[in-house]
Order: C-alpha cells, then sequence, then structure tokens
C-alpha cells in the first residue's frame, strides 16, 4: 500500500468553476460529457486555438479572468510510439510549458482542486508487474517515450511540492492505455487500439483479404475505456486527497493478439491476420497495480468487448471528422 494515501469524501460544489484544459480531446472531451451529467454548470473550456497553453502570458491572462476553483489538466501532446520516437523534443518540450503554465497560473489563483493527468510510461521499463505507484524512479525509463515520461515525471513532482509549499489538495492520476469516442486514428500518431480498429475496418470496407499486425501478438496490454477514466477522474477529485500518483486501469490485461480478435470480430473482418514478427514487440507486459484506486472506492465497469463495439460504432459515424 502507498503510504499517506488519504480517502476522505469531499463532494465538489456543482457551480464551482471548473477548467478542463484539452477539452476536445478523447480524455477531456470524456471528462466535459462525464461533469456536465453528474450536474457541473460552469465548465470552462478553451480550444488550443483560443488559448494556446505553452503561452504563459495568455495563461495566466486566462486564470485570472476566470479564476477556476477546480482544473484539470487533460491538455497535452499525446503520441503513440512512433510519433514519440520522431518528436522527442515537442513531448519534452510542450508538455512541461503546458503543465508549469497551467499549475502556475493555478497556484496563483489558489485553485482549490487540481488533477494532473500523466501515463503509465512514467514507470521503468522493467518494473514489477503489476506496477505499483512506488515504483515510480526505482529504474532507467524506456528510452522510445523517455521524453514524454520525463516531462509527466516533472508534474507529478510539481503536484507534489504544490501540496507540500501551499497546503493545496491537488493530485494525480496515471491511466493505463485509453481508448474510445474522440480517440486518434491516425496512421502516424495513433495508439495500438485505435490503430487496430482503423486498419480492420478499412479492410472490411475494402474488402481486403490480409491483415498485418507489427509483431507477435503476444504482448500482453491493458485497456480502459475513457468513459471509466472520466468517472474515475471525478472519484479521485472527491476522494482522493494524497501525494502519490494513483494509477487508474482495469487491473486485467489482455494479449494483443486477442483485441486484435476482438477488434475483428466487432468491424465483422473475416479474412486473416498474420503477425509481422520482424517487428518489435516492446516490452511483454504492461499492467498498472490499481489497488489504491480500488481502495479508494472506485473500479472500472466497461467490459473491454462493449467499448471497442461502441468505439467502432463512434469511429464509423464520425469518420469525416475524426482524426483519421
Ligand atoms: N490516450 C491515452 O491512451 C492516454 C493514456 C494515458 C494517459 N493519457 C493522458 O491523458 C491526457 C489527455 O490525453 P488524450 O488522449 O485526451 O489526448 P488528445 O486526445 O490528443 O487531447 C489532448 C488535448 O490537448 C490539447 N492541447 C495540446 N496542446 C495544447 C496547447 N499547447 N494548448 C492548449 N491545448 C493543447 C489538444 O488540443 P488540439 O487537438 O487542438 O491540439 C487536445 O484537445 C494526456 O495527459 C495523456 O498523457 C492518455
Amino acid at each position: 500500500m502507498v503510504a499517506n494515501a488519504l480517502f476522505a469524501p469531499r463532494p465538489l460544489e456543482r457551480d464551482a468553476p471548473v477548467f478542463v484544459a484539452g477539452h476536445r480531446g478523447m480524455v477531456g472531451s470524456a471528462i466535459c460529457r462525464h461533469l456536465a451529467a453528474n450536474g457541473f454548470g460552469n465548465i470552462l473550456t478553451r480550444t488550443h486555438d483560443e488559448l494556446d497553453l505553452t503561452d504563459r502570458a495568455a495563461t495566466f491572462a486566462f486564470f485570472r479572468e476566470t479564476r477556476p476553483a477546480v482544473v484539470v489538466v487533460a491538455a497535452a501532446r499525446v503520441g503513440g510510439i512512433l510519433a514519440n520516437s520522431t518528436y522527442p523534443v515537442d513531448f519534452i518540450s510542450e508538455n512541461l510549458q503546458i503543465q508549469v503554465n497551467v499549475l502556475d497560473a493555478a497556484v496563483e489563483q489558489r485553485s482549490e482542486r487540481l488533477l494532473f493527468l500523466g501515463s503509465s510510461c512514467i514507470y521503468p521499463k522493467f518494473a514489477d508487474q503489476p506496477i505499483t505507484e512506488d515504483s515510480l524512479l526505482t529504474g532507467a525509463l524506456e528510452p522510445t517515450n523517455d521524453a514524454y515520461a520525463i516531462a509527466k515525471i516533472a508534474g507529478i513532482i510539481q503536484v507534489q511540492s504544490v501540496r507540500r509549499q501551499y497546503q493545496l489538495p491537488w493530485i494525480s492520476a496515471m491511466p493505463t492505455n485509453l481508448y474510445g469516442p474522440h480517440d486518434n486514428f491516425s496512421e502516424n500518431t495513433s495508439h495500438v487500439l485505435p490503430a487496430l480498429i482503423r486498419r480492420y475496418d478499412d479492410a472490411t470496407s475494402s474488402g481486403q483479404r490480409v491483415v498485418t499486425n507489427w509483431g507477435s501478438g503476444a504482448p500482453r496490454r491493458e485497456f480502459l475505456h475513457v468513459d471509466d477514466m472520466a468517472s474515475a477522474c471525478l472519484h479521485l477529485l472527491e476522494n482522493y486527497d494524497g501525494p502519490s500518483q494513483v494509477n487508474v486501469g482495469t487491473g486485467v490485461d489482455h494479449t494483443i493478439h486477442e483485441v486484435a480478435r476482438i477488434v475483428a470480430d466487432a468491424v465483422d473482418y473475416t479474412g486473416e491476420t498474420r503477425w509481422d514478427t520482424s517487428k518489435p514487440d516492446g516490452t511483454p507486459r504492461k499492467l498498472l497495480d490499481v489497488s489504491l484506486l480500488r481502495e479508494s472506492g472506485w473500479e472500472a465497469r466497461i467490459p473491454l468487448q462493449d467499448g471497442i463495439a461502441e468505439t467502432v460504432d463512434w469511429y464509423r459515424t464520425h469518420h469525416a471528422s475524426a482524426r483519421v
């Protein structure tokens, strides 16, 4: 168990001004839907064009004008392995700037609660599985996304530092792989699950008879529907007040082979699947230990099959406007 965990129900005022940074992204949009469904009536949003969070002066001006009581930091430069290894400077620099500006501006306004979102890639490449929160900073990172991970680790430490220096009950959450509506389905920058959905759906609609996936299909990964993630975020904001980041996941993993099968079934693909074993598999297993989250009273609810079927529907319906 993580030391200093604190569970204390502290409901948020439903009319409190809540700034969701990155509200058009997959996570930010799910959080906005969940907040609205739970009675929040004063959700503050700005598109990237309206407010570039790497612009420190503009970020401070926005906070001075709107004085958010609650802040969710879901704005970030996000991408899969290819984007991370091709543009490491953008990943470290933009993410550091976004989070430092938002957290500093929120300190100036003494925002009462803040949730910083990171990612499971903050943990050492060879961390024991399932990965517990206290394995942070105990070993070397996966080199392909170390720039991004270091930015996220800096965010966790900044949140912990604000807790110490200003006694504000801010927290951080580290989600596992997420998927769902508004995901990024682009060929070059997407994560594994939306990439599989796109590949199998394209094959089905074009009548292609063979789909080839990278690697052996043997690595095990964990996937959480973004609506579950949004529910976990509100739950943590209202119930958790501890310095440790909290892992957010299902606690269950699947082989990529199994996930590809579920996706193929969801899009009615009847052709063959091949595995290109000349391509790297990556780490054999990545599963978060979610004991701390469970102890706080939250568990994932959306089964992977249902979540994938719903995401396929969303992808097909929103093909024209989705990130493809
Ligand atoms: N997706 C996952 O599987 C996953 C897993 C673990 C953790 N997370 C974490 O969850 C958070 C959100 O991820 P996501 O998947 O929702 O990403 P996303 O869909 O790419 O959304 C990111 C959002 O941030 C905005 N943004 C980026 N740079 C900005 C800037 N300089 N100023 C203002 N807004 C900016 C983007 O706006 P534009 O699109 O207009 O640029 C977008 O709305 C990230 O911290 C990520 O690390 C995601």
